[in-house]
C-alpha cells in the first residue's frame, strides 16, 4: 500500500459514531442503509483524492455522499431510485470500461427479508438459501473484479441469516464465491448497534427457540489480483 495512504487513516475504524459530521449521509430510513462509518474508514484507508469509486448497490446513496465530502469522484447505481444522482442500473452489469474503477463499496442484500422495490431483478427477491440467490450475486462480483484496476480493492457488507429455526452462514458461501476473483485482504465484524433484535421480546425468543441473536455484519475487504 503507498506511505500516502497510510498516512491519511489511524486505525481503521476510528470514527467516534455511525453518523460523523453534520452532514447527513444516505437516509437512516432507507431499509438496510449502510453506516456511513463503514464507507468513511474504506476511502480514508483505500483511496486518495480525485480517485473514482463506485458502489452497484448505493440504495440511499451513503457511498456517493461519503465519497463527495472526502474529494473522491463517484458513481452510485441501483434498481431502486430514490434520489437524482443515483443511475438506474442492474449491477449484475456495470456499464463502465475494463480496469478503470479504483475502489468499489457495496452492502448486498442477505437474504428476501427486506422488500427494497417492486422490480423482478431485485436479488433481495431470492431467498439466501437458494443457490441462484449466490450465482446472482457472483455475476455482480465478476463485474466489480473486471471494472477494478489491478492491485485495487473493494468492500462487500453481508450478514448471516437464522430464519425458521434455520441457520444460513451466507457470508461464508457468499466468500466463497468472492475468492475466485479477489484476494483477501481482511475480514471485519461490523457489530450492530440500535437493533431492533437488541431487546427483551428477542432475548426471550431466543431463549425459548434456542438460537442466537445475530449481532453482527461482515465487511469483506479484497484485493484485485495485479494479474487480471
Ligand atoms: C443493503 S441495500 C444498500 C444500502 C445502501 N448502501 C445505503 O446506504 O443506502 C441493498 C441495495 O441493493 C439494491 N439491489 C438489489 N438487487 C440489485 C441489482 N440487481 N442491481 C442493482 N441494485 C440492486 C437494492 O435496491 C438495495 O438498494
Amino acid at each position: 500500500m503507498p506511505k500516502d495512504l497510510i498516512l491519511e487513516s489511524t486505525t481503521l475504524w476510528d470514527c467516534p459514531t455511525q453518523n460523523y459530521g453534520d452532514r447527513p449521509h444516505g437516509n437512516n430510513k432507507y431499509n438496510g442503509v449502510t453506516p456511513a462509518f463503514v464507507i468513511w474508514n474504506l476511502l480514508q484507508r483505500y483511496t486518495k483524492e480525485g480517485d473514482l469509486v463506485v458502489d452497484p448497490m448505493c440504495g440511499s446513496g451513503t457511498t456517493i455522499d461519503v465519497a463527495n465530502e472526502l474529494n473522491r469522484k463517484v458513481i452510485g447505481y441501483d434498481l431502486n431510485i430514490v434520489r437524482p444522482d443515483v443511475i438506474k442500473n442492474d449491477s449484475r452489469k456495470i456499464p463502465l470500461q475494463d480496469n478503470s474503477v479504483d475502489f468499489v463499496f457495496i452492502d448486498s442484500p442477505y437474504s428476501d427479508n427486506i422488500k427494497y422495490s417492486d422490480d423482478e431483478k431485485c436479488v433481495g427477491k431470492i431467498s439466501c438459501e437458494d443457490e441462484k440467490f449466490y450465482d446472482e450475486l457472483e455475476k455482480t462480483v465478476s463485474e466489480i473484479a473486471r471494472i477494478l484496476k489491478p492491485n485495487k480493492t473493494m468492500g462487500w457488507v453481508i450478514a448471516d441469516q437464522w430464519i425458521k429455526r434455520k441457520f444460513t452462514p451466507t457470508g461464508f458461501l457468499m466468500w466463497q464465491r468472492l475468492e475466485k476473483y479477489f484476494e483477501p485482504i481482511d475480514i471485519v465484524c461490523l457489530t450492530r448497534h440500535n437493533q431492533t433484535s437488541n431487546t427483551g421480546v428477542w432475548h426471550n425468543r431466543a431463549r425459548q427457540f434456542n438460537f442466537y441473536l445475530r449481532g453482527f455484519k461482515y465487511l469483506f475487504i479484497m484485493r484485485k489480483p495485479s494479474r487480471s
